[in-house]
């Protein structure tokens, strides 16, 4: 599950809803989904307990960096982790950020980035 945002990392708010988001597509506040925002804000990965551990997640993911990177729609994914998953989303070419101000289920959180090389489908 993922939005956009005009923050580089994920915060709290971009992890809410924009205040009129049943009336007024066109959210210019920093809260939830910002159709211009340059980071993809991944919110959830989730394998199913039984399919863990089999190589799923490191694929989803790995795959969707590389779809977001070739659409063109974000300089960069984003995503928070606690310290347990640091070296797995680094494994993925995440790069660790330094801890999130996130409070969010208690805090703790890991800020981390996939930067986007830039994509120049013209060239
Ligand atoms: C985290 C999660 C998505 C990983 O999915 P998965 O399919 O089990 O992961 P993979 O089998 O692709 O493993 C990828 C790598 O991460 C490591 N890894 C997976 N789960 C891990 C865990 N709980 N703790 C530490 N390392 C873990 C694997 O050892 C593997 O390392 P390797 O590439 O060096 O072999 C899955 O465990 C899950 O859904 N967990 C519950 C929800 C959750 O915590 N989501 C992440 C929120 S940030």
């Amino acid at each position: 599950m993922s939005t956009k945002t005009i923050s580089p990392t994920v915060t709290d708010e971009s992890m809410d809803v924009s205040p009129n988001w049943e009336t007024d597509p066109s959210n210019t506040s920093i809260h939830g989904h910002r159709e211009d925002g340059r980071t993809i804000a991944i919110h959830s990965l989730s394998v199913l307990p039984a399919y863990q551990r089999r190589g799923l997640g490191k694929t989803i993911m790995k795959s969707y960096n590389q779809r977001m990177e070739t659409s063109g729609v974000a300089d960069r994914i984003a995503l928070l982790a606690h310290d347990h998953l640091v070296g797995m989303y680094e494994s993925m070419g995440f790069e660790k950020k330094g801890k999130s101000d996130v409070r969010f289920a208690g805090g703790g959180w890991n800020s981390l980035t996939y930067e986007f090389a830039e994509y120049n489908p013209g060239s």
